[in-house]
This record gives structure tokens, C-alpha cells and sequence, in this order.
């Protein structure tokens, strides 16, 4: 098994490169089951994720083929029947459920299984199955599946909030649906990510007719066949942002190339308001921290809130912070598997329902520690990269299925990490 060896106490200084963004990638490249033509995408990330949706793809009869330098070309028969996504594939990778509306679009069936747990905890899929149903698809989950069937989906409205808010896949679901649906569609409350808005925009030069990309009423005229495209895909915000939050907590100076500031604001915004220096120059975002920094609060919210895949990130980096801060997570309430390992570097985090309480530490010190998922498991990296002394991050498969050439990314900015194969 391999395990993350980092020797703490260097300030990150340089500049590192955003990869594309693998959760804008996953429901894109379950649209090419939409498309009577090849759909070519630039900037698709090499990770564990985008493997196994490679690998789903390949199940349900779409031809995938990887290019040099992030080129990835799908394409699916026009009369394929295949319809399984099985549980020996979902149970690994959530975003499997993205193939679920085009199944049901373009081929009128499909038998998908749930997803598998997660460690972040609860993921049910009830808003998924409504818009579905509101555009006309028969759906009963049984053994495990979601088994679904219609003829020719047609438009409807619907509202898609839950009690957490907007569903991202859910939305990428019903949006890549409802784009070959007789008529129109009206998706209220949907989520606003970068991601979709991407997914909305690849459908787009596809063929399809959506108005509102970006806000949260999407309204689509649905067309009778989709063609293919180029498309790069926009860079990863969570990774951009990880770096942007390690800077930071390494009192370094860090450059970050694609960042995308609007898609980052309220990560910026979070970071000023702890000390840093952070400025956008054409195409980057660079933090700088010299000082240490100040305790805050911060809320997870849907976008552009503060987004609930950094609040880990931001956590490890309050943990070194001057005072007390709050860290309130209102999308994900059990997303706190972090915190246990923190406290084995020295952090002092009490956890109280939905939020933790960090108090500020002067410095954390090198642990083992494990990861629990991908999100904690970069929060782990970033605590290590500022504690003092040597920590061993195990189960670093988390870690790959999110971050593209971490180590030599890290590497770059003068950490010094390696990669060890232990047993266990
Ligand atoms: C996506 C991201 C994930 C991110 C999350 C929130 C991908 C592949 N994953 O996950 O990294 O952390 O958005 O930004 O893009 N919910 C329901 N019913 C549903 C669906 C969701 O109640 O049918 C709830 C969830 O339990 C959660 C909230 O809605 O509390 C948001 O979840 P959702 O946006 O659906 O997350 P994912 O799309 O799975």
C-alpha cells in the first residue's frame, strides 16, 4: 500500500499548474452516451476517477481512447443496448450515477446501481430519481439498481432543492436527461458549480438549447439529436485551491496557474480575511503568507459559498491559526473524518454537530496518520507540509483519485514529499 512520506516546516514557494478538473470530466464524459458523433476533450486529468469512468463507459459499449497530454476521444454506438452500470464499478466512484439520464435519454433503459458508501457520509440519490420521474422515466430501485425505462423522455418542470441545498450530480443527471426530452424543461434550484456550467456548455456545442447556465433556474428546449464536440475541460478549482490553502499554511508564496478567480472567490476572499496576500495576474492566483495567521469562521455553502471540498483544507490550516475558529459544514454534516487524524499532529479540534471548533496551535508536529477520503486525506497533506518533523499519510489511494501528480507538484514548490510502499 502506498503512504505519502512528508517532512514538514518549509515555506511552499513557486508556481504549480491546475489540473483539468475531474468533476467537471466525470458527467462530461458520460454526455459522449448523448452523441451521434465522437466527442473530443482536452485536459482530462490521468486519475484513479477518470480510469473507472473510463472503465463504466467501456461497459455500457462507448469507446474511449486516451491521447497523449489529457486527450481523451469517446464514442457511442448509436444502437447499443447495453444499459448495466454494475455495482462492482459505482461502489467505487459516486459520479457513476452521472450515466443514469443519458442511459435513459438515448437508449431508453437503464439498470445503474446505487452508488456505494461513502466516508463522508449519507449520499441518497431521492433528487436524482425526481427530476428523472418529472420527465417521464419510470424508476423503482430494486436489488440495489435504479432500474429505469421511457420512451422518449418529455419536458417538465421541476424543482430540484433538497435539504441541503442544490444536488450537483443530480443536476448534471437531469440537465444531461432532459436535452434530448420532446419540449422544455425547467430545473429550479439547481446547482450553479463551475461544473455544471461546463457540463452545460459541452451540451451546448453539442447541439443542445439551454438558457441560465450559471444560475440557479436552467430552462432547456430539448432538440432530437445531439452531435459531437472539442471541448477542454476548465481547470480543477479543489486543486487550485488546495494549493492555494498549503501556501498559506506554510507561510509561503505560491503561484497557481489556471486558478480561475471567480470560480475561487470565496476561498480568496476566506484567505484575505485570515491575513493572506492574494492577487489574480492574468490567469493565476498567488498567496502570499508571512505571518501567522488569524483564527475565522467559515460556512460551507453551495456556490459560490464556500465549497464544502476545501473545508477540509482550510481546517488543517486553522489548526496553526492565532485564536479560535468555527468551521461549519452545512453540505455534507458527517464530513468531519479529518478531525480525529489532525489530533494525532497536535491539532485541537472539538467537534459539535454540524461544526468543529479549532483552536489554534503554534505549530503541529509530525504523526502517522491515515487518510479516510479525498478531501481529508489533501488536508492531511497540508498539515504535514507545515508541522515540524516527519508524518506518513497511509492508504494514499484517496489521495490519487483527485490529484494529478501531487507529489511532483509539491515537489516543485520545495516540499519535500515522497511516495513509500509499506505493508499493511
Ligand atoms: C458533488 C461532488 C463532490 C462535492 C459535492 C458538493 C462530483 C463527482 N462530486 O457530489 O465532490 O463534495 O458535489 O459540492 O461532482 N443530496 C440529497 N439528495 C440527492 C442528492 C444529494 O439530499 O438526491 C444531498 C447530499 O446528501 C448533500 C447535498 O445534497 O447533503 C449535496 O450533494 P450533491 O451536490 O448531490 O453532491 P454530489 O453531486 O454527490
Amino acid at each position: 500500500m502506498d503512504a505519502l512520506v512528508v517532512t514538514g516546516g518549509r515555506r511552499l514557494t513557486g508556481e504549480v499548474k491546475a489540473s483539468g478538473a475531474k468533476n467537471a470530466a466525470l458527467p462530461i464524459m458520460a454526455a459522449s452516451i448523448l452523441a451521434d458523433e465522437p466527442l473530443v476533450l482536452k485536459g482530462v486529468p490521468d486519475l484513479a476517477d477518470i480510469r473507472t469512468m473510463g472503465r463504466l463507459l467501456g461497459k455500457l459499449g462507448v469507446s474511449v481512447e486516451r491521447k497523449r497530454g489529457g486527450t481523451m476521444v469517446l464514442a457511442s454506438p448509436s444502437r447499443s443496448k447495453r444499459n448495466r452500470a454494475p455495482y462492482e464499478i459505482m461502489r467505487t466512484m459516486r459520479a457513476g450515477i452521472c450515466v443514469l439520464g443519458p442511459l435513459l435519454a438515448r437508449r431508453g433503459k437503464a439498470e445503474v446501481s446505487l452508488p456505494g458508501g461513502c466516508a463522508i457520509g449519507d449520499r441518497p440519490v431521492d433528487l436524482h430519481l425526481k427530476g428523472l420521474r418529472a420527465l417521464g422515466a419510470r424508476l423503482e430501485v430494486e436489488h440495489g439498481y435504479i432500474v429505469g425505462s421511457c420512451r422518449r423522455l418529455r419536458g417538465g418542470e421541476m424543482y430540484l432543492g433538497g435539504p441541503f441545498g442544490s444536488s450537483v450530480t443530480g443536476t448534471a443527471n437531469i440537465l444531461m436527461a432532459s436535452v434530448l426530452a420532446d419540449g422544455t424543461t425547467v430545473i429550479d434550484c439547481a446547482a450553479c458549480e463551475p461544473e455544471v456550467q461546463d457540463l452545460a456548455r459541452v451540451l451546448e456545442k453539442m447541439g443542445a438549447r439551454i438558457a441560465g447556465i450559471g444560475s440557479p433556474r436552467l430552462v432547456v428546449e430539448g432538440v432530437d439529436r445531439l452531435g459531437g464536440c472539442e471541448h477542454t475541460v476548465i481547470p480543477d478549482r479543489i486543486e487550485a485551491g488546495t494549493f492555494l490553502v498549503a501556501g498559506a499554511a506554510t507561510h509561503g508564496d505560491v503561484t497557481v496557474d489556471g486558478a480561475r478567480w471567480d470560480d475561487l472567490f470565496a476561498l480568496v476572499n476566506t484567505l484575505r480575511e485570515v491575513g493572506a496576500d492574494v492577487e489574480r495576474q492574468d490567469g493565476t492566483i498567488r498567496i502570499s503568507a508571512r505571518h501567522r495567521l488569524r483564527s475565522i469562521d467559515v460556512t460551507t455553502l453551495p456556490f459560490p459559498g464556500f465549497p464544502t471540498d476545501l473545508q477540509a483544507q482550510m481546517m488543517a490550516a486553522l489548526t496553526t491559526a492565532d485564536g479560535i475558529s468555527v468551521v461549519t459544514e452545512k453540505i455534507f454534516p458527517d464530513r468531519f473524518m479529518h478531525v480525529a487524524e489532525l489530533g494525532r499532529m497536535g491539532a485541537r479540534i472539538r467537534k459539535q454537530a454540524n461544526a468543529a471548533v479549532v483552536h489554534g496551535t503554534e505549530h503541529l508536529s509530525g504523526a502517522p496518520v491515515m487518510a479516510s477520503d479525498l478531501r481529508a486525506s489533501a488536508a492531511l497533506v497540508i498539515a504535514a507540509l507545515a508541522a515540524r518533523g516527519t508524518t506518513t499519510i497511509s492508504r494514499l489511494y484517496h489521495l490519487d483519485r483527485g490529484y494529478e501528480h501531487l507529489e511532483k507538484k509539491l515537489r516543485r514548490l520545495g516540499a519535500k514529499v515522497r511516495r513509500v510502499n509499506i505493508k499493511g
